[in-house]
């Protein structure tokens, strides 16, 4: 099987299961304007996203790079108006393009996006108090995944649920002496979930529109 047969289960997945109102579809446009045009997830990956949350009867959601919104859109429609998504994004450029995208998904309003390093924003969160996340969808600079797993234990309670973007790296990621310092990021979190007792987590390589890659799955036990 090629790429080309990965798009079009994609595609047909997506056109039997999934609908993309203009909102998204207008997010999913709007990745060209951001600093990485289209390392937003896709459609079949933003549903499961949101249906994780639901599954996992979350109302408060935390995401690490937010980028054009696309995600956010999921995560924010699936939480429903009762609940709240605190997004961060490096780069005021992106939060810029994803302000435009909430507001036309009619979610602005249950919506924080924090600008600045994704690091110093979720400790500020700590320090503040902030209330305890139930999910957690970790999607920024792949170095910081550790930090941000760090972060985000800081921040949610036993039964959170969390989820890690791009852990494969087209197979890259069983090198343990790769140079790519996404790679060593995405490994050394790996051993940090392996080497805490209060982690559950299972890992799905993903092939589809945007190639061969996958996702971690956390569930925090306690
Ligand atoms: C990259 C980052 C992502 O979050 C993604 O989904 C795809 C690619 C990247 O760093 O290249
Ligand atoms: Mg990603």
């Amino acid at each position: 099987a090629s790429d080309e047969n990965w798009r079009e289960v994609d595609a047909y997945f997506e056109a039997s299961l999934i609908t993309e109102d203009d909102a998204l579809a207008a997010a999913r446009a709007s990745s060209a304007h951001t600093t990485m045009p289209s390392a937003d997830v896709t459609a079949n990956q933003g549903k499961l996203l949101a249906m994780l949350c639901q599954l996992a009867g979350a109302t408060r959601v935390l995401e690490f790079g937010t980028l054009a919104g696309y995600s956010t859109v999921w995560l924010a429609r699936a939480v429903g108006p009762g609940g709240h998504v605190t997004t961060l994004e490096l780069e005021e450029q992106n939060a810029k393009v994803a302000r435009q995208n909430l507001e036309r998904a009619g979610v602005a309003d249950r919506v924080d996006i924090l600008v600045g390093s994704a690091a110093e924003s979720a400790q500020r969160l700590i320090d503040t108090g902030a209330d305890p996340y139930d999910f957690v969808f970790i999607d920024a600079d792949k170095p910081s995944n550790p930090a941000y797993l760090r972060a985000s234990l800081e921040l949610t309670r036993p039964g959170a649920v969390l989820v890690i973007d791009n852990v494969v790296r087209q197979g890259a990621i069983t090198d343990p002496n790769s140079p790519d310092k996404r790679v060593q990021g995405v490994r050394a979190v790996v051993a940090d979930i392996a080497n805490n007792p209060h982690l559950d987590a299972t890992t799905l390589q993903t092939v589809g529109a945007k190639g061969w890659d996958g996702f971690t799955l956390i569930r925090r036990t306690n």
